[in-house]
């Protein structure tokens, strides 16, 4: 990049401060149905835009990003580029360093605005002046005793069309790009990014980052607070709040093991250094496989590495996803299917196959369960998503996860492991950096695999999988020896018998989950409070608590409702907050009015995604 386009934050801080000199277009944007069908206004076949430097500058005390982001233009075909941005404020705009007047068009409550910038076809570079609103859906911003160690912290979460509340950009997976960053922050806070991230400030004070393999918008990520690193090794550590991190170390210390097993199945890790933060416990999601820096909720520190198959499912990531990316959200499946048959087989290789065999079940009956609440013949329920005109977190469920997992467990008996393994390793060394459609996916099996054998051809039964709902016939539920034997001596638990009760003392999470999970509802309160003095469940990790929470208010079990209450308050993560307030909302008039109590409390401290969904469960506007 040209010194001469370089602004110091100084300047930003100038711009910002004056007011924008073009007025937003009300003009009617005349290409509504590419827009629903790319959740997008850029026109990214017209122009690419191919790498990208961030200034920033993070204000804690307003809550807000001050930024210039300057586009490099490999190739332009139009005469106006469209970026997408959502509640920003855009305040001055250059094309190769001369200021242009710029227009901004629609106002769509999910995909934001698109601003036009009038260009030439020998154009190089775009520059924009931004101010991020407070309540720019990427970004959380988290008040010191909303954190472990009671720092502010900043966190944002850009999966899947959130990039554009931080960044104006080409908000779509199908447009990859290099970036790096220059970001300026109060001392007492270290910045990391999905990048290269540096040891300490440079002599400007500003920390400096680079990611030079390009990524697509959605794996943009920054955060900031009080966090330190351990390193297990030369490639890979783990990142958290000081008060956080020695229990952070002591779950994750397969890290090095995980990654090695990942690269012994699908060829060698691309990104360099692998690193894993730990947010506070906002975080709507469990974990966010943003590049060289997963994102992690900290509800996985259970003490017992017992839930870090979801550091294994981030790690997959890097190349199911972020190597070979879902070029549309309507392929989302290519992205997480292919994850969480990826994460077992890492599990599988680090743990053993008892191990990943519970967690197989485990996935079963939540798809099953998913399924039971769908129409037989709802479209969702097919892999190939048509998520036209909708938010394509609507995708976010057990279909792409689960049901797209089998379908890959169902080619691999078809053909046999060593074959689909060889199979899978070709694929994303022959896609490594591209887009991938499930069209472009099917053809590529069709001739790179299935074609070899007739018998594999007749059997994939492709379409029953990919574009048909529900489960196809062919489907063989997973069985797990573990699991069996719960069920087995489940009657001898609940009546008491120290023999049985005994046995319990090898069994892990995922048994107790498969046990809780089992149990009638409603339960007599009689013997969930037995259980609760023997085995602990409601201080339990929080996959436990959560499960036996819901299983409380379904028995009526009101003694709970204190430890209920505590727990939604200090759990950011939808997974567990959706399924517990479902099951408040859908009890007796009482646990319908402490759900409505205790959402009021606790809303503040959830993140908008997760507030997002229980809104409309609870069906405020
Ligand atoms: N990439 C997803 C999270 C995501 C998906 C965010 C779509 C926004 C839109 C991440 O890899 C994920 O799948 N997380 C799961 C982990 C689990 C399956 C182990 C989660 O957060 O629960
Ligand atoms: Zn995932």
């Amino acid at each position: 990049m040209s010194g001469k386009f370089i602004l110091s934050l100084f300047v930003i801080n100038l711009i910002v401060s004056c007011s924008s000199n073009s007025t937003p277009s009300e003009k009617k944007d005349s290409s509504d149905s590419l827009l629903n069908a790319r959740h997008s206004y850029s026109n990214y076949d017209e122009a690419r835009l191919d790498s990208l430097h961030l200034y920033l500058k993070i204000d804690f005390k307003s809550q807000m990003l001050r930024g210039i982001a300057h586009w490099r233009i490999a190739d332009c075909r139009s005469e106006s580029i469209v970026l997408d941005t959502r509640s920003m404020e855009i305040n001055q705009v250059w094309v190769d360093g001369v200021k242009v007047n710029f227009e901004q068009s629609g106002d769509h409550p999910i995909f934001g605005k698109g601003l036009r910038i009038p260009v030439r076809k020998e154009s190089k570079s775009l520059e924009i002046a931004y101010t991020t609103h407070p309540d720019a859906e990427a970004l959380q911003w988290m008040k010191p005793e909303q954190t472990a160690g009671g720092k502010p912290f900043l966190y944002t979460q850009s999966q899947a069309i959130l990039a554009r509340t931080w960044v104006p950009c080409m908000d779509v997976p199908a447009v990859r790009f290099t970036y790096s960053a220059s970001v300026e922050c109060d001392s007492q806070y270290r910045v990391l990014m999905s990048a290269e991230n540096p040891k300490q400030r440079d002599k400007e004070g500003l920390f400096q980052f680079s990611m030079n393999q390009p990524i697509p918008s959605y794996l943009l990520a920054l955060a900031a607070g009080d966090i330190q690193y351990h390193a297990y090794e030369e490639r890979c550590g783990v990142f958290a709040e000081p008060v956080v991190l020695n229990k952070a170390i002591k779950e994750l210390k397969d890290l090095p093991a995980m990654i090695n097993a990942a690269e012994e199945l699908y060829g060698p890790y691309h990104w360099g250094k692998y690193d894993v933060l730990f947010l506070p416990s906002s975080f709507p999601f469990g974990g966010m496989e943003n590049p060289r820096l997963t994102f992690a909720t900290p509800t996985i520190l259970a003490g017992d590495g017992s839930l870090v198959a979801l550091v294994a499912h981030e790690l997959a990531h890097s190349w199911s996803g972020n190597l070979v990316t879902n070029r549309t959200w309507n392929d989302f499946w290519l992205n997480e299917g292919f994850t969480v048959y990826f994460e077992q087989r890492i599990m599988e290789a680090v743990y053993g196959k008892e191990y990943s065999d519970m967690l197989e079940v485990l996935g079963y009956e939540d798809l099953k369960s998913t399924l039971e609440e769908m129409k037989p013949d709802d479209p969702d329920s097919k892999l190939y998503l048509d998520l036209y005109g909708r938010d394509p977190d609507d995708g976010v469920s057990d279909i792409a996860y689960e049901k797209g997992r089998f379908f890959l467990v169902h080619l691999e008996n078809l053909v046999g492991r060593e074959n689909f393994d060889a199979f899978l390793r070709e694929y994303f060394a022959a896609y490594a950096f591209q887009t991938m459609t499930t069209v472009e996916f099917i053809d590529y099996l069709r001739s790179d695999l299935l074609n070899k054998n007739p018998a594999w051809l007749e059997g994939a039964h492709i379409d029953e999988w990919v574009y048909q709902p529900g489960l196809p016939n062919d489907f063989v539920p997973p069985v797990s020896e573990a699991f069996q034997d719960v069920d087995s001596i489940v009657p001898a638990i609940l009546s008491d018998d120290p023999n049985a009760i005994a046995l319990t003392k090898t069994w892990t999470t995922h048994h107790w989950l498969h046990f809780i999970r089992g149990l009638n509802t409603p339960m007599d309160t009689n013997v969930l409070r037995q259980l609760d003095r023997r085995f602990g469940f409601s201080q339990a990790n929080a996959e436990i608590a959560d499960r036996w929470f819901v299983l409380a208010v379904q028995s009526n079990w009101v003694a709970m409702e204190p430890f209920i209450r505590n727990f939604l308050n200090n759990v950011g993560r939808r997974k567990f907050l959706t399924p517990l307030y479902r099951a408040m909302h859908d009890a007796n008039p009482y646990w319908q009015t402490q759900a409505r109590l205790i959402y009021e409390v606790s809303r503040p401290g959830y993140h908008a995604v997760s507030i997002g969904t229980l809104n409309e469960l609870f069906e405020i506007e």
